[in-house]
């Protein structure tokens, strides 16, 4: 009689590569998550997709960073590298990039810096030079996380110019300046060096803003829209569903995810039953798919028989 379950099939697992070789290094603040070099990777994803889980989204940490943030639109850079080892070795499972330039600029930021500020317009430029360059590399959808105004039409526009007309575009569409991504910044080593996101993220209180965001994104040919953070953010996700009727995904963000880990390893709450109350919330609030660290973790819990959906332990 439940009204809500979850399914392996509803997560989307993010994954984050490194450049070397033979590298697998755990994120301190997040454990159990891990920077990966491309030999590695596509293993992962393997274990991934064995699980159940349909699909992964990648972030790229480059060798090199610059001012304009040249290594997200390399051919050869470590994301584009990566989709092609994940397709040759995992074809079932769906690869989905997040496209920002804030892991590939010396300044941390997610667009150009001109005069000490981000500049929204020369930066479109840019984030639709890095969707082509991994569609080129064989992605199956891209995931625009950097919020400037314009960038699903302008990344739009440029992939159908190269004829990758069917792949779609899932934009980060409500994503708050929030202190939630503070373990995410050590893991994909893309903490602003000055100033913060607030010029181009949205303001934590501001909750009808959302529906504009969304429905711009839509507008400019979003064919989902994301809620990001997740967990507090719960009023968004339902605000979104019932306005728009385009799949809703929502982002359990890093600090979310430390937050369970560490009162975990404290044995201050029970990591399986709190893990699987969060996602079946976010779930119960409207989300179609929910971008997860804990995707492999509920995955395991919910392919085990006799099912517990809830994460409690399972009595013969
Ligand atoms: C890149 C990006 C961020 C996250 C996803 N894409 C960080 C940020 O905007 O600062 C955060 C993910 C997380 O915290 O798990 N712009």
């Amino acid at each position: 009689m439940r009204e809500t379950s979850l399914s392996p099939d509803d997560f989307i697992y993010p994954l984050f590569v490194t450049f070397g070789k033979n590298i697998r290094k755990e994120i301190k603040s997040m454990p159990g998550c891990y920077q990966e070099s491309v030999d590695k990777i596509a293993k992962h994803a393997k274990e991934v997709y064995s699980l159940g889980i349909p699909a992964v989204l990648l972030f790229g940490i480059p060798e090199h960073k610059d001012e304009i943030g040249s290594s997200a639109y390399d051919p050869h850079g470590v994301v584009q590298k990566a989709i092609r080892a994940i397709k040759d070795k995992v074809p079932g499972l769906y690869v989905i990039t997040d496209v920002c330039m804030c892991e590939y600029t010396s300044h941390g930021h997610c667009g150009i810096i001109q005069k000490g500020d981000v500049k929204n317009d020369p930066t479109l430029e840019l984030l639709a030079k890095e969707a082509v360059s991994h569609a080129k590399a064989g992605v199956d959808m891209v995931a625009p996380s950097d919020m400037m105004d314009g960038r699903v039409g302008a990344i739009r526009f440029a992939l159908d110019k190269e004829g990758f007309y069917e792949i779609p575009i899932m934009s980060y569409a409500a994503k708050y300046a929030s202190s939630f991504y503070g373990p995410f910044r050590e893991a994909a080593e893309s903490t602003p060096q000055f100033g913060d996101r607030r010029s181009y993220q949205m303001d934590p209180a501001n909750r009808r803003e959302a529906l504009k965001e969304v429905a711009f994104d839509i507008e400019e040919g979003a064919d989902i829209v994301m809620v990001k953070p997740a967990m507090t953010y719960l009023d968004i996700i339902s605000d979104v569903r019932d306005a728009f009727d385009v799949p809703v995904a929502a982002y359990n963000v890093s600090g979310e995810y430390s937050l369970v880990k560490a009162a975990a390893k404290l044995g201050w709450i029970d990591e399986n039953r709190v893990m699987m109350e969060i996602l079946t919330c976010i779930k119960r609030a409207g989300a179609d798919l929910i971008l997860t660290y804990f995707a492999k973790d509920a995955a395991k819990i919910l392919n085990e028989p006799p099912r517990r959906r809830d994460g409690g332990v399972s009595k013969k």
